[in-house]
């Protein structure tokens, strides 16, 4: 079964992220066709990306501990849905920083988005595509977006429960189930 981790791609102190991220693992942990893991980026601060060899031509050499544990936590898995806010019509700069640092982990793989806010980070969305591109991924086409009809109840929740996102469940199935078909495709090719 492919590993599919769920990148956590806010790191605010107040974060709302942590939140889809938790439905977002609940649901995918529920499929019998893959494994999930939560990767939050809060686990992997990384110094402003200032390495001598570009990634592309580093391949697995890693210069220090924090980008070796980072590099090898994603090199692990075979696709990705990432959890994003949009911060000014784009990603976090602490996901762009992190993914940066990255190249042979995430090629040939496949990638798909779970965006939150007032246009459920469409914007932030629509750039991390051509970042794929960049990064040699497939991005899958379904993507999910959390409006703020469903978005603003669960900020403001006390105790939030991933029940609260559950109308975008039939979204999430879509997605999940596109991202194995890529998954598993891309795993047997590139292991041939
Ligand atoms: C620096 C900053 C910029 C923001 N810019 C946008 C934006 O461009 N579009 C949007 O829909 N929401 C924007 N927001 C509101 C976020 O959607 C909202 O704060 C959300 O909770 C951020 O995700 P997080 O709490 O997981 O970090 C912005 C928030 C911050 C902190």
């Amino acid at each position: 079964m492919p590993l599919i981790q769920v990148l956590l791609a806010s790191t605010r102190t107040a974060r709302f992220g942590e939140r889809p991220a938790a439905w977002v693992v609940d649901r995918l942990g529920r499929r019998e066709d893959l494994d999930v893991e939560l990767v939050d980026l809060r686990d992997h601060p990384l110094p402003f990306y200032d390495l001598v060899k570009p990634p592309a031509h580093a391949g697995r050499e890693y210069p220090d501990e924090a980008t070796a544990a980072w590099a090898g936590t994603i090199d692990r898995a075979d696709g990705y849905v990432i959890v994003t806010p949009e911060y000014n019509h784009g990603y976090p700069a602490a996901l762009k920083n992190a993914l940066d640092h990255l190249s042979i982990e995430l090629k040939r793989k496949p990638i798909a988005y779970v965006g939150y806010g007032g246009t459920g980070a469409a914007r932030a969305v629509s750039q991390l595509r051509g970042v794929a591109a960049e990064q040699d991924m497939a991005a899958i086409r379904s993507s999910v977006a959390i409006l703020p009809e469903l978005m603003v109840p669960a900020l403001r929740a006390e105790a939030f429960d991933v029940e609260m996102l559950a109308p975008l469940d039939g979204r999430l199935d879509t997605l999940a189930t596109d991202l194995v078909w890529w998954a598993d495709a891309l795993k047997v090719a590139r292991e041939a």
